[in-house]
């Protein structure tokens, strides 16, 4: 199959539209699309059509018990496809939509289980990246997708990143240039007695207390206890992977550029190739390997921005060991971290 990649062009209007109308009929025929959101890029698909969904599992490789998020563009498609609403997620979407928070309801029978891998909830997200909303405006109002890697590999950011993993898989790529926000929405799930979010993003625990309350936090994203499974069936798999090994080494900030230029000088003289992540404040303390800034500690939504894009720049350069400081900053930061933890199998050097 033959990728094509439309670029999305600011102050082009008709030709976008034109673009925009292309993908829609691919997704209404059963097809698959890649597109922009704020937080990444998603992999489409008609979330009402089950073999359409069907698609989305072969193209990523992605294990089929693994739900995807249904992507809609107004509040009324919402009750057409879940239960209930209940009142303090009616209050969420008040604030939030249209954002990069998903919340998970029970569902309607209209969702086919191929799209929830086989849950009675599904999880709904209203974007607010302009070309995404047009996209699911007219493709008919729901749009399942996932993030448009491979499974196991980092979100893509950009259009590039997409084509890399899916091209000759599917028939178009929106290209809509880099993401805002560059970390997957927060999920938070509305289903049980107390919502609860599965997981972290750029929607803060404190942010969603502002506005409704007390919220439980998934147990199992913060065990250290392997046995304390995820309730979200996707933060259970190695993901975010880069090819490389990555090891976070966290501590003081002098103590941690001294032992990450010990560790990538040992990984260079033992015949590896070694990356550093860095910060634009401490890049110019490291010394070996190839060493890359993520962002400002000044604004953690940089490192947020940069850390998928980092990850897949290494695999093109064929770095075999990422030492990265680590960045438990306390807002953003507790998603960053959740994904880099993953990304680095839990490998943390404490200095
Ligand atoms: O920002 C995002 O959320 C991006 C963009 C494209 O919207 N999408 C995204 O989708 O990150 P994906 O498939 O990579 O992650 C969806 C996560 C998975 O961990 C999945 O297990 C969980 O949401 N999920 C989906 N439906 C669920 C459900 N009914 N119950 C529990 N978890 C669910
Ligand atoms: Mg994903």
């Amino acid at each position: 199959m033959k990728t094509i990649i439309e670029k999305i062009i600011e102050g082009e209007e008709v030709q976008n539209q034109q673009k925009i109308e292309a993908a829609a009929r691919i997704l209404r025929g059963g097809g698959l699309v890649a597109f922009p959101t704020e937080t990444v890029y998603g992999l489409g698909a008609d979330a009402l059509n089950p073999a359409a969904s069907e698609k989305i599992y072969q193209a990523k490789g992605r294990p089929s018990d693994n739900p995807l998020i249904v992507h809609i563009f107004c509040m009324e498609d919402l009750e057409k496809i879940v239960t209930q609403i209940p009142p303090m997620a009616r209050k969420m979407a008040e604030h939030f939509w249209p954002g990069p928070l998903t919340m998970i309801f029970e569902k309607q029978s209209i969702v086919p289980m191929e799209t929830t891998g086989g849950l009675n909830t599904v999880a709904v997200r209203m974007p607010s990246h302009p070309v995404a909303q047009d996209l699911i405006r007219a493709a008919g109002g729901y749009i399942a997708a996932p993030s448009a890697n491979t499974s196991g590999k980092p979100s893509p950011t950009l259009a590039e990143h997409v084509a890399v993993d899916m091209d000759g898989r599917i028939p178009m790529i929106l290209d809509g240039g880099a993401v805002g926000i560059g970390l997957e929405s927060t999920i938070v799930d509305f289903s049980g007695e107390v919502p609860m979010v599965l997981r972290p993003g750029y929607i803060t625990p404190d942010m969603i207390r502002e506005v409704i309350g007390d919220i439980q936090i998934d147990p199992g994203l913060v065990a250290e206890d392997s046995n304390v499974r995820p309730k979200a069936p996707g933060m259970k798999y190695k993901h975010y992977a880069p090819e490389a090994e990555l090891i976070l080494v966290n501590g003081a900030q002098e103590k941690v550029q001294e032992a990450i230029n010990h560790l990538a000088k040992e990984a260079i003289e033992s015949g590896k190739t070694a990356g550093v992540i860095g910060t634009d404040e401490s890049c110019c303390g490291y010394r070996y390997g190839i060493i890359k800034s993520i962002g400002t500690r000044a604004d953690e939504d940089t490192i947020a921005k940069h850390l998928y894009g980092i990850l897949r720049e290494f695999d093109r350069e064929n770095v075999d060991i990422i030492y990265s400081e680590s960045f438990s900053t306390p807002r953003i930061g507790q998603a960053i971290m959740n994904r880099m933890l993953k990304a680095a199998g839990h490998q943390v050097i404490e200095v």
